[in-house]
């Protein structure tokens, strides 16, 4: 297996997965726009790299994990002397089908080869290496990096031809909006009611309406606290613009989905964009 790894994009998620990879044995290396927060992976024995040139230069295989198509485009492309001969870019952020197939046939051309291997899971996983990882490729390219994507993530997934993992992560995303979504509603219309909230969770949870998504942000909801950012409101407002675009392509109706986006789109005006998304709740149900 190849043993040199640059990440690009140390987020969030990027950063727990480029811990991940120094802590299994991987020489990492990482670029990130905002220099001081890759710094903090120096003390894992991770190579800082000023420009994206270098980090690629170092590696044989670049794991991306940036916001958006926008992003991945500044961070591969904007340098016109980078070369990906011979590489493997393994594209593991949330972006639609149509715009990994674009960015699959620009590292082509560059000489490289492309998969695209979207995530489920938050930091807590990725850190642990917990994550469900969906893989479009060609078949010899699973086999050839499956070893790899077993440290990354403990349920490895392939779903098949490129854009094919991006279209089932987007199906997954837009559950993340509407189930909370759902789930706020009742929330904010018990809590209203003065009902004793662990009687509603108790029915709840032994009931068939039960989802574990509920448990997960529940502390959030109930304390109005959305500092603690484990994925943001912009990039799950993201998520839902791909999602209504791709499920109008489809011809599925998504007027429910248009609901929460116009939810999420309040809750950059109020300017909850950096929080985590369960500052949606105050857009659902606002503190009086
Ligand atoms: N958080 C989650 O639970 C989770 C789970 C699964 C998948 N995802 C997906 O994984 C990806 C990363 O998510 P995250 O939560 O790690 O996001 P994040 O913490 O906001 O990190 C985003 C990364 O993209 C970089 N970036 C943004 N705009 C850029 C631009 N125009 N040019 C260059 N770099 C740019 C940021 O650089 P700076 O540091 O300089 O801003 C940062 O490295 C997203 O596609 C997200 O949807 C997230």
């Amino acid at each position: 297996m190849e043993n040199k790894i640059a990440l690009l994009g140390v987020g969030l998620m990027g950063s727990r997965i480029a811990e991940r990879l120094a802590n299994n044995g991987f020489q990492v290396s990482v670029y990130n726009r905002t220099i001081s927060k890759a710094k903090e992976l120096e003390k894992f024995n991770i190579t800082v790299c000023e420009d994206v040139k270098s980090a690629v230069q170092r590696s044989e295989i670049i794991i991306t994990m940036l916001s958006d198509y926008k992003a991945l485009n500044n961070v591969l492309f904007a340098d016109t002397a980078i070369s990906y001969q011979g590489k493997i870019v393994i594209q593991m952020s949330t972006v639609a089908p149509d715009q990994n197939l674009l960015l699959k046939k620009e590292i082509e051309k560059l000489g490289g080869s492309f998969v695209e291997a979207p995530v489920l899971g938050g930091i807590t996983q990725a850190k642990s290496g917990e994550l469900i990882v969906m893989v479009g490729s060609s078949k010899a390219q699973f086999e050839e990096l499956k070893g790899l994507f077993s440290i990354i993530g403990n349920n490895v997934k392939y779903i098949g031809q490129t854009g094919q993992a991006a279209a089932i992560k987007l199906s997954y995303n837009q559950l993340i909006a509407t189930m909370n979504t759902a789930f706020c509603m009742s929330l904010g219309y018990v809590m209203d009611k003065g009902i004793n909230l662990n009687i509603f969770m108790d029915i709840l949870r032994s009931s068939t309406l039960y989802a574990p998504a509920f448990d997960k942000k529940l502390d959030n909801f109930v304390n109005r606290d959305y500092e603690n950012t484990n994925f943001s409101l912009k990039l799950l407002l993201k998520d839902v613009n791909l999602v209504v675009d791709e499920l109008e392509k489809s011809r599925v109706d998504c007027l429910t989905l248009k609901g929460v986006k116009f939810l999420l789109e309040r809750g950059i005006h109020f300017e909850q964009g950096e929080k985590d998304y369960s500052a949606l709740f105050e857009m659902i149900y606002p503190k009086k």
